[in-house]
């Protein structure tokens, strides 16, 4: 009974969170920039990494533009450093997409 329960849960929370997904601007995949956020970012931005968590929500739709264009991961720059200029794209599109200021503001990374 609970297992069933549990199942429910989960594909109820990940077609939230799949779903969410419907405007593109600025020529980023954001289905793709989800899938390399959880790749490429998350291994130091989930709780209690080295990075601090990050979600889409940490930012404003300018913030996260402005981070793409002019900070470009200052912190450590050889992470923007290791991805292609369509894979930063796509990652900047998901998070533009659900900043704590869009439409669908969201946790779920
Ligand atoms: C190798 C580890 C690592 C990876 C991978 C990484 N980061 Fe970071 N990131 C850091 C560290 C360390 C900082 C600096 C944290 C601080 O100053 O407290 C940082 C800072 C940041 C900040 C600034 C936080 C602020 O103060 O506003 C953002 C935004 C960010 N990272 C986003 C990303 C994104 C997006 C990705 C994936 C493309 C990524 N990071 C991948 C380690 C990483």
């Amino acid at each position: 009974m609970m297992k069933t329960m549990n199942k429910i849960f989960i594909c109820v929370s990940l077609a939230l969170c799949l779903g969410a997904q419907v405007q593109a601007a600025d020529g980023g995949n954001p289905k793709k920039g989800k899938h390399l956020y959880k790749k490429e970012c998350k291994a130091c931005h989930s709780m209690g990494d080295e990075g601090g968590e990050i979600t889409p929500m940490s930012k404003t739709m300018s913030q996260w533009d402005r981070f793409f264009r002019r900070n470009k991961h200052k912190a450590k720059a050889e992470v923007f450093e290791a991805l292609s200029e369509q894979d930063l794209l796509d990652i900047q599109q998901f998070l533009y997409d659900h900043a704590a200021d869009s439409d669908q503001p969201q946790t779920c990374g």
